[in-house]
């Protein structure tokens, strides 16, 4: 049973362990197309409006590529000030319009909520790329890939595993959306830590609480964590009233190959949503760690397109037709591992 056919993609809130274990294993299936070694057609003829009306590079790319790899177009739409909502054009009748010249669409704008108000008017499947400070949900289902193959190799899993997450915790959405999600399996730990103004918002301790899990609070990068996972995230300084309130916290924790030695275990997986902000004052995320194993933030990147392949072939119904419409590759396909 494909439980997505049709449907809007907002929060992670509407998904359950069976259906992000489909999710998976269509992403699995997914390998050889993002690899180049296979081909597929499958969304020939249809058209994706990808709307970002907040900056971006690797949500708005992907979504587009994913779609591009499974045979479909890509219509894009950035930046309010380049479209009819700076001239008054409600959210709503924005969504009427473009899902008349698309098959799905995936959106992202700086307000929370805004996704959903949009969905309302759409008549085609709304995948939200990120609305404000609220959700991230794809890039929740692309996280808890990663942490999933990541624990694998490691010959651990999701059940019982403690993640320690870092930084402006209070408006980053991906770092909601995936304690929201983790929240479907057993036993995690969460280590939050974030300077007493950034802490995570109630609604998703709520969340953690209420599903019986373990967190603890802290504003210090400090003694040893036994993290399985440590998950970075950069100060989100668009949602601050000014640069200067910004400032207080950037390069507040910092993570390098020295400061990850002294805290963490040999093993554990670093990521990061990304972008990691390398300006001098904030770097919270040194470029020293590059050559660590443990960073996974790239293989985070290219399990992104996989994930969002898996969720347009399960909206659109096709995931089981893409070995139909397959063909070979012809040009010289560059190892990317
Ligand atoms: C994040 C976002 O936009 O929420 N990036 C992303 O989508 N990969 C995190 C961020 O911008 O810091």
């Amino acid at each position: 049973m494909n439980s997505l056919l049709g449907q809007h993609i907002l929060s992670v809130e509407q998904f359950d362990r069976d259906t992000i274990t489909h999710i998976f294993s269509v992403a699995d299936q997914m390998l050889p197309y993002a690899k180049r070694e296979k081909r597929t057609t499958v969304l020939n003829g249809a058209i994706l409006g990808n709307l970002f009306f907040e900056p971006s590079t690797r949500t708005r790319v992907s979504f587009g590529t994913a779609f591009n790899l499974l045979g479909g177009f890509v219509r894009e739409t950035t930046g309010i000030g380049t479209s009819a909502l700076a001239k008054g054009e409600s959210l709503y009748d924005t969504a009427r319009v473009l899902s008349g010249y698309s098959d799905i669409i995936a959106m992202r704008h700086p307000d929370s909520g805004s996704v959903n108000e949009f969905s309302n008017g759409s008549r085609v499947p709304v995948v939200n790329g990120g609305d404000g400070a609220n959700e991230h949900p794809t890039q929740a289902l692309l996280d808890l890939y990663t942490i999933r193959k990541e624990l694998n190799s490691h010959d651990s899993d999701l059940d019982g595993m403690h993640i320690a997450m870092i930084g402006d915790l209070r408006h980053g959405r991906t770092v909601h959306s995936l304690s929201k999600l983790l929240c479907l399996f057993k036993n995690i730990h969460f280590t939050l830590i974030s300077p007493a103004e950034l802490t995570m918002p109630d609604s998703v301790l709520d969340v953690i609480t209420n599903a019986g899990h373990q967190f603890r609070i802290t504003d210090s990068l400090e003694g040893q964590f036994d993290a399985d996972i440590c998950y970075q995230t950069r100060i989100q300084e668009e949602r601050f009233p000014s640069q200067e309130e910004a400032n207080k916290y950037r390069g507040k924790f910092r993570l390098d190959q020295e400061i990850y030695t002294r805290h963490f275990k040999s093993k554990t997986v670093i990521m990061h949503p990304l972008p990691r902000d390398s300006r001098a004052d904030a770097n919270e995320l040194d470029n020293d760690l590059n050559a660590n194993p443990n960073l996974a933030i790239f293989r985070q990147t290219d399990n992104g397109v996989l994930v969002r392949m898996a969720l347009f072939a399960l909206i659109l119904g096709v995931e089981n037709k893409l070995k139909q419409y397959e063909h070979n590759v012809p040009w010289y396909a560059a190892h990317k591992d």
